[in-house]
């Protein structure tokens, strides 16, 4: 077994799994004195988000005056530094909840700002049935795609938590009065088509009818980074694509991204994904849920207490 070679725990429902990876996804059905009956207990959070959601029974987060408790339909955003600190709500005989825990892309950014909150975690209620099975579907989507085992699951659970989110996004009603920037929406279409180009701020601005200082502020506002990060980010998206799905020499792969130095596009790689260019295409070889990156910080290990 993996766990007795490693000394790891490989199940993420227990303390002591490392969470070391981009993407994992699970339901995690709490009985009352069951072997999952414990609060979970991350003081300082995790290095990814979690958004879980629940499914049936009730469960409670936090303690004393900041308590809050979750019903069937209830969503919660865990960002990397909110404090996690949950479990069964005492008197409910159960909680299932099903969760995903994400690295989330750049471009992301705006969906991920929640604005109720309650330290620091967002939350969001779906007000009918419908909904709640919409989005159960999804989750459960998510998690069957994740533990596929087939070639491009990461990729294929990702693609399926972005429409999440994006959904969220959508059913939080302050929201529905403001939607992106249809003009920022073109730039990050327009910076996709031109993906290994050189951004001309200028000719980009006038492309979607902005100075290029009113591009630059809104874009920044609206997508949570700026145009060059933002651009870098999408290179290393299909840098990451291409060095999964494609022979082709690493080399070649730079230059289609935009670099034509690959020393420089390997830097940037590894400071982007935490793992050179041939080490994350071994690595994706490995099974999905096994391929490793190294820690953005934080110590995702929770250290369980029972409920007194
Ligand atoms: C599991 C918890 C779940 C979520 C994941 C990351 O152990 O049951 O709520 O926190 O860890």
């Amino acid at each position: 077994m993996r766990q007795q070679e490693t000394g790891q725990q490989l199940n993420p429902l227990l303390p002591g799994y490392s969470f070391n990876v981009y993407l994992v996804a699970g339901t995690t059905p709490i009985i009352e004195n069951g072997p999952l009956d414990f609060f979970i207990d991350r003081k300082k959070g995790m290095s990814g988000f979690i958004i879980n959601m629940t499914v049936k029974g009730r469960g409670k987060v936090f303690d004393g005056d900041d308590a809050i408790y979750c019903n069937p339909g209830d969503l919660l955003l865990f960002p990397p530094d909110a404090t996690h600190f949950y479990g069964r709500a005492p008197g409910s005989p159960d909680w299932y909840h099903r969760w995903i825990y994400f690295r989330p892309r750049a471009y992301w950014s705006h969906w991920l700002e929640w604005r109720n909150q309650v330290n620091k975690v967002g939350r969001l209620t779906l007000p009918d049935k419908e909904l709640i099975n919409e989005f159960d579907e999804l989750f459960q989507q998510i998690e069957q795609t994740y533990k596929s085992g087939r070639r491009s699951s990461e990729e294929l659970a990702i693609n399926l938590l972005e429409r999440l989110l994006i959904r969220c996004f959508e059913e939080t009603p302050e929201h529905r009065e403001t939607p992106i920037d249809q003009r920022i929406t073109e730039a990050c279409q327009y910076l996709s088509r031109n993906l290994a180009e050189e951004v001309n701020l200028e000719k980009m601005a006038r492309h979607v009818c902005l100075s290029p200082s009113r591009l630059a502020h809104l874009f920044r506002e609206q997508m949570g980074v700026n145009i060059v990060r933002w651009r870098e980010d999408q290179r290393m998206i299909l840098a990451k694509h291409l060095l999964q799905s494609t022979r082709s020499p690493i080399a070649k792969i730079a230059s289609l991204v935009g670099y034509d130095d690959q020393m420089y596009f390997s830097r940037v790689f590894r400071k982007r994904v935490g793992a050179s260019p041939s080490e994350f295409r071994k690595n994706s070889e490995a099974p999905p849920a096994f391929c490793e990156v190294p820690s953005a910080g934080g110590d995702d290990r929770p250290s369980s207490v029972s409920e007194s």
